[in-house]
């Protein structure tokens, strides 16, 4: 998604500015762009692909000064183009922005009759138009505070001036952005992630608050116009880790990397001297709780989905779960008893915000699971449980999902020994199970080359499914989505047990399929299943874990194993040859792994 970053400083800034829209590239984007203002002049540097390309560009003219804003731009209105690429300047604003403006086209219209002549199809350009036309009758505050009242939608706003030369203006409504300090320099962000080369403070804004960024202070302002003091945070440096390593992708580093994270997490909830689980301080009760809801979006969703199987098994509290993009626009029963989970890696996920938002209006309890804590997310919710696992900077989800799941699991573990629906006897039992998974997950990942060998049959298939029942089909579809995002090859996750509904009816002779079939208590049910699947001429790859019985069955493809563990824990191991299947697949096929087309690591508008 889009990114922005801006400083005011004393000493030149484009190529800071640059090596900073690097740190966002991991967003996923189309074009970037870069306006300073020199003498008087402002100067801007624009091109559709890779921030690279910018470099080139800025390393033959250089176009430089002390103050300026750059921004890597994701499509939304408008071709992705030089013409559409951020920013988006008259002869004396030059804005960035990333969201959506709802209302650009009336306002375009509006500002085309008073004289505007605009240049791109985007609808970041109608805020560059507007402040200009406000600029005309009123100071800079009063421009800003009249615009926030007529644009409509989600924003996060840079601008530079060029009759106030000596600020960077920063505007934040439903996007998130960040302004940091440095020595004599003070910068604007979208996130502390861009931020990261320069410092480690940061001040978030809120919504319809705006700022005023100098060299050497900050100004702040409430939607009303009013002087506000904001506090100072000090972000983690856990964030730092951006090295690819030995490994050819992000990727690939970020699916062998999990017995390491999953040990970490591990580390911070579990005192192993008592084998209890460090989830405490709830500020709630927790017998009040009659419900929970689990609200995600693509991967998140598909652990808020495996964990549904954990929570009714071990607890009696009813659980419900939902597509953030859905729950937010529904008639919603809001209820005391019902505690309400966000899952969400960036903890920016607009969607996921705006659920949350929403539970937050109606007075709900609210509980997050994220990657990264400074987030939107993180901040708004009422108790956070992070999943420590590092930055992700693959688009595909691996290592955050599996961090996911684990903190899914202590908390489903937790609330069932608080509540004594389990005895303190078998909840030990599973501690000291849970506690095995980075070793089992390091012995499963040596499934590496025959799932590299399955990959080309996928990569060449025209679609796939992947099939499984109980926890084994939200894996399904996270072995799907992840098919489907890095190899666009077509491929449907399904419940096992439902293929003979429809589904069917999609097989023939060749047509890759995986079933997931661990030894567990579906275990039968799905052979039978993939039989009628082979019946069919599906070449089928079974996904099961070693055992010393055989499995009965004709004509199956291949089959891989991964280790054995108790039934709870298996969607740990089965995750993890469809990350491999998913990632050789697309390897194969030459795509861009860490960056699959129009996808987007944070997804920041609706
Ligand atoms: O940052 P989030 O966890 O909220 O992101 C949610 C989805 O956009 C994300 O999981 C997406 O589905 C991944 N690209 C899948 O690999």
């Amino acid at each position: 998604m889009c990114g922005i970053v801006g400083i005011n400083s004393s000493k030149p800034v484009t190529g800071v500015i640059i090596n900073s829209l690097k740190k966002l590239e991991y967003r996923g984007y189309d074009s970037a762009g870069v306006a300073v203002l020199n003498d008087g002049l402002i100067n801007e540097t624009k091109c559709e692909g890779r921030v690279e390309n910018l470099e080139n560009i800025f390393l033959k003219n250089k176009n430089d000064g002390p103050v300026g804003i750059g921004h890597v731009r994701w499509a939304t209105h408008g071709i992705p183009s030089q013409l559409n690429a951020h920013p988006h300047s008259s002869e004396s604003v030059s804005v960035v922005h990333n969201g959506i403006i709802e209302n650009s086209t009336i306002l375009k219209k509006h500002l085309i009759r008073a004289g505007h002549q605009f240049k791109s199809q985007t609808d970041t350009e109608v805020i560059t138009h507007l402040i200009s036309e406000y600029l005309k009758k009123n100071d800079l505050k009063t421009s800003i505070l009249k615009m926030l009242k007529r644009l409509h939608g989600s924003f996060a706003i840079g601008i530079i001036l060029k009759n106030f030369p000596d600020v960077v203006v920063g505007v934040r409504r439903g996007s998130p952005l960040a302004v940091g300090y440095g020595p004599n320099e003070n910068y604007l962000g979208s996130d502390s992630y861009a931020l990261k080369t320069m410092t480690n403070k940061v001040t978030y804004l809120d919504d319809d608050e705006f700022c005023f960024i100098y060299k050497d202070h900050v100004e702040f302002y409430s939607a009303d116009g009013e002087k506000i003091n904001k506090e100072i945070i000090e972000v983690s440096s856990e964030q730092s880790d951006y090295d690819k390593g030995n490994f050819k992708h992000y990727m690939a580093k970020e699916i062998h990397e999990q017995p390491v994270t999953i040990k970490a997490c591990l580390k911070e909830y579990i005192d192993q001297i008592n084998q209890n689980i460090n989830i405490i301080n709830f500020p709630w009760d927790i017998n009040e709780i009659e419900n929970i809801k689990l609200i995600g979006c693509g991967t998140a969703y598909h652990s808020c989905l495996t964990a549904k199987y954990w929570i009714e098994q071990l607890t009696n509290i009813e659980v419900e779960t939902d597509i953030a993009s859905e729950f937010r626009y529904r008639k919603n029963r809001f209820k005391k008893s019902q505690l309400y989970i966000f899952v969400s890696q960036s903890g920016e996920t607009a969607d996921t915000y705006a659920a949350l938002d929403l539970c937050k209006k109606n007075n709900m309890k609210t509980c997050s699971i994220v990657n990264v804590i400074e987030s939107s997310i993180a901040r708004d919710s009422d108790y956070v449980l992070p999943i420590h696992c590092g930055p992700e900077v693959g688009v595909a989800s691996t290592k955050a999902f599996l961090g996911q799941l684990l903190v899914l699991y202590l908390l489903t573990l937790k609330l069932s020994v608080e509540r004594k629906d389990v005895s303190q006897a078998k909840y030990k039992e599973k501690i000291k199970s849970v506690l095995m998974l980075p070793k089992l997950i390091k012995e499963t990942l040596s499934t590496e080359n025959e799932i590299q060998e399955a990959a080309k049959d996928f990569a060449h298939a025209k679609g796939s499914m992947f099939l499984g029942r109980g926890y084994s089909f939200p894996i399904a579809l996270e072995g799907a989505l992840k098919l489907k995002e890095l190899a666009y090859v077509h491929a449907e996750g399904y419940p096992a047990g439902e293929m003979k509904h429809g589904p069917l009816a999609l097989i023939e002779q060749g047509m890759p399929v995986v079933v997931i079939a661990p030894r567990d208590e579906f275990y039968k049910k799905t052979v039978s299943n993939m039989q009628e699947v082979i019946s069919r001429g599906g070449k089928v790859l079974l996904i099961s874990n070693k055992s010393t019985d055989e499995i009965s069955s004709e004509n199956l493809w291949k089959k891989i194993d991964v280790e054995t563990v108790n039934d709870d824990l298996l969607p740990f191991l089965t995750t993890i040859p469809l990350q491999l299947l998913a990632y050789y697949a697309a390897h194969i096929l030459g795509y861009d792994i860490d960056k699959p087309r129009n996808l987007a690591k944070s997804v920041t508008v609706e």
